[in-house]
Formats: structure tokens, C-alpha cells, sequence
């Protein structure tokens, strides 16, 4: 038995902050922000709108999509780094307000790896005959943890929410998903304090993403270029069989390095971060969803997905759409 991606949506919220907004606010330049990652705005939750808001509005969009409805899922997880609360889980939190009793509800952290990472449980979930319809978020409110007054990472991120309906197939759908971690890299980008570490400083001086922006950078593109030759070769396709690529939207040069990697024109791969930056968990489903709902990605497209983040954590999942 297989796993197929049956709907998607995605949401991201009303208010924009283009970057000559963020001109006014710190020292920085609309040209160097487009120049040096490829974002031209990201959108910023409201005051009181979280993160199961946006997974919610994104659910809805997914399950309308699937033609599904809150009695057929058996299985929610989200991908988050930014949950409403410690517990109960975004999952919970969304179960609750789609009416939904008893089924299995969890979040998974893994910073901007998140979505895949949950993705790879739920087709595991699927696969083996536990789920006939799971729910699959990234959801995010990144700038909730951004620290506005540092020019070095608020022209990064923004909010939004992706999510996609997997249901049971006789054929791939999900190919295989492939997921890693190092450890090692902790202190190259983190939050520094939580519930069991300084809970006092949360959100006190400090409490703000801490990223070695340049030494990420490099590894990133390291990593990436490694898991998509990865889910490549344990299905033994050449890189031109991909139709298309749906990167993680973190920074344009990263997403151009694995292109090249790949062999793919810019043409070929999905690009949404100059209108939402890096929203984390949130940008693979959000660009899947795009790529899906303008009509680029086709049923039967081969689709590359693969994003890499904090801890770090990254991941690649190969979909025949
Ligand atoms: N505006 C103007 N100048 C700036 C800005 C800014 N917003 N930010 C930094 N600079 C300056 C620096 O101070 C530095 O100046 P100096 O040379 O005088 O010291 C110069 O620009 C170059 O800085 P770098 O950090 O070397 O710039 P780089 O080209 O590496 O770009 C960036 C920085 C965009 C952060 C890049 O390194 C990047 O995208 N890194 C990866 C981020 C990422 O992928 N994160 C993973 C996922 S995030 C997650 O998991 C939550």
C-alpha cells in the first residue's frame, strides 16, 4: 500500500511587511534583502492570530480540496517550532476546532524540516494500514520569535500555514521520504530558552531565532545537495526525471545551488519566498499547494521535495503527484 497527496492549501495572513517597510525599521535596503535571499515581503499574523489559526484556515483549504471532511480524518500532525502553547499541541488545538473526537493528534518540531518530517510519520502512518485520511500541516509564526530590531534575521521570516490530505493509493504517490539530523550544529541557530531552560527569559532580553546566518548558509547547501542525491539514487532515477522541485523557501541562492545540483532549470522548481520569506515548517506545503492550485504541477509529476533547518534537521521526499 501506498500514500497520495489527495489536496492541499495553504494560508497566509493579511497584514504584508514589504522590505521598505523593514527599511524604516532597521538598517538594511530593499535591494540587499531581494539581492542576498530573493524575499520581497512576508506577511505577520495579527495580534492574538496563532499558529493553529493558520493551520486551521490552511486544514480547511487542504480537506475541501480532498473532498474530505472533519469524519474521515483519522490522523492530524504539524510541523511547528512556534506552538501556540507548550501543551496541549497544535494538533489537539486544531482536532478541537474541526469538530474532530479520538483520533491520534501530534505535533512534530524540526524547525523548517517540520512539514517533511511529519509527512514522513503520516505516510508511515498509511502505509502501514493505520490512517485511511491523515492531515499534514507546517504551520508557523515565526515573527512571534523574531527580534525586529536585528537586521541580520528579521528580513527573513514571515507567518503562514500549508497543508495536505494523505490518503491510501495502489501506487505511489509518496516514492520514499528521507530524513537526517546533526546535533552538532545547535549553535549555528536556535531559540535560545524554553519551559525547562530559563523559563524566566522567554521572553526577556535575548529570547529572539540566534542564527550564524553565513555558516548555515554553507551547510545548507551541503546538506541539501547530499539528501536530494539521496532519494535520488535509492530509486535509482537520473535528476532528470523530476518534473519539478519544491525547495524549502529559505534564501533564492541556497534553493539556485540545489537546482544546479540537480541539473533543473529555475523554470522547474517552485519559488514563493519573495512573497512569504522563510516561514519555516510552512514553506514546502505552501509552495506544493501553489505549484498544485496555478496548475504547473500536474497528476503524475514527479516532485522533489526538500528543506533543511534548525538543529539541524533535514529531509527530501519524492512524490509522484
Ligand atoms: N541589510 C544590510 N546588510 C546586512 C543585513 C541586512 N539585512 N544583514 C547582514 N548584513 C551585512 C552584514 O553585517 C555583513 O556586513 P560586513 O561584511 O560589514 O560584516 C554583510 O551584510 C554580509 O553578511 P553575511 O552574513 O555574510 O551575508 P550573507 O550573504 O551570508 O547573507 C543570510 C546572510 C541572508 C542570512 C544568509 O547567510 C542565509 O540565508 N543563511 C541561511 C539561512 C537559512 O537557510 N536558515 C535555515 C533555515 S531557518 C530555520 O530553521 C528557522
Amino acid at each position: 500500500m501506498y500514500s497520495r497527496i489527495a489536496g492541499t492549501g495553504r494560508y497566509l495572513p493579511e497584514r504584508v511587511l514589504t522590505n521598505h517597510d523593514i527599511e524604516k525599521m532597521v538598517d538594511t535596503t530593499d535591494e540587499w534583502i531581494r539581492e542576498r535571499t530573493g524575499i520581497e515581503r512576508r506577511h505577520i499574523a495579527a495580534p492574538g492570530q496563532t499558529t493553529a489559526d493558520l493551520a486551521e484556515q490552511a486544514a480547511s483549504r487542504a480537506m475541501e480540496a480532498a473532498g474530505v471532511t472533519a469524519g474521515d480524518v483519522d490522523l492530524i500532525i504539524v510541523g511547528t517550532t512556534t506552538p501556540d502553547v507548550v501543551f496541549p499541541n497544535v494538533g489537539c488545538l486544531l482536532q478541537d476546532r474541526l469538530g474532530i473526537r479520538g483520533c491520534p493528534a501530534f505535533s512534530v518540531e524540526a524547525a523548517c524540516s517540520g512539514f517533511i518530517y511529519a509527512l514522513t510519520v503520516a505516510d508511515r502512518f498509511v502505509t502501514s494500514g493505520k490512517s485511511n485520511c491523515a492531515l499534514v500541516i507546517g504551520a508557523e509564526t515565526l515573527s512571534r520569535i523574531t527580534d525586529w530590531s536585528d537586521r541580520t534575521t528579521c528580513v527573513l521570516f514571515g507567518d503562514g500555514a500549508g497543508a495536505v490530505v494523505l490518503q491510501p493509493a495502489d501506487e505511489p504517490g509518496i516514492v520514499s521520504c528521507h530524513l537526517g539530523a546533526d546535533g552538532g550544529y545547535k549553535d549555528l541557530l536556535y531559540f535560545p530558552y524554553g519551559p525547562s531552560r530559563k523559563p524566566e527569559a522567554m521572553h526577556g532580553e535575548g529570547a529572539f531565532i540566534q542564527m550564524k546566518g553565513n555558516e548555515v548558509f554553507k551547510v545548507a547547501v551541503k546538506t541539501l545537495e547530499s539528501i536530494v542525491d539521496e532519494a535520488l539514487d535509492a530509486n535509482e532515477l537520473e535528476c532528470s526525471a523530476v518534473d519539478w522541485l519544491v525547495p524549502h523557501q529559505a534564501n533564492l541562492r541556497i534553493i539556485q545551488a540545489t537546482a544546479k545540483r540537480l541539473d533543473m532549470p529555475m523554470a522547474k522548481v517552485i519559488l514563493t519566498l519573495q512573497d512569504h520569506g522563510n516561514t519555516s515548517a510552512a514553506s514546502v506545503p505552501m509552495a506544493l499547494d501553489v505549484g498544485i492550485r496555478d496548475g504547473r504541477i500536474k497528476r503524475g509529476d514527479l516532485v522533489l521535495l526538500e528543506a533543511f533547518g534548525g538543529g539541524f534537521t533535514w529531509g527530501a521526499s519524492l512524490i509522484r503527484y
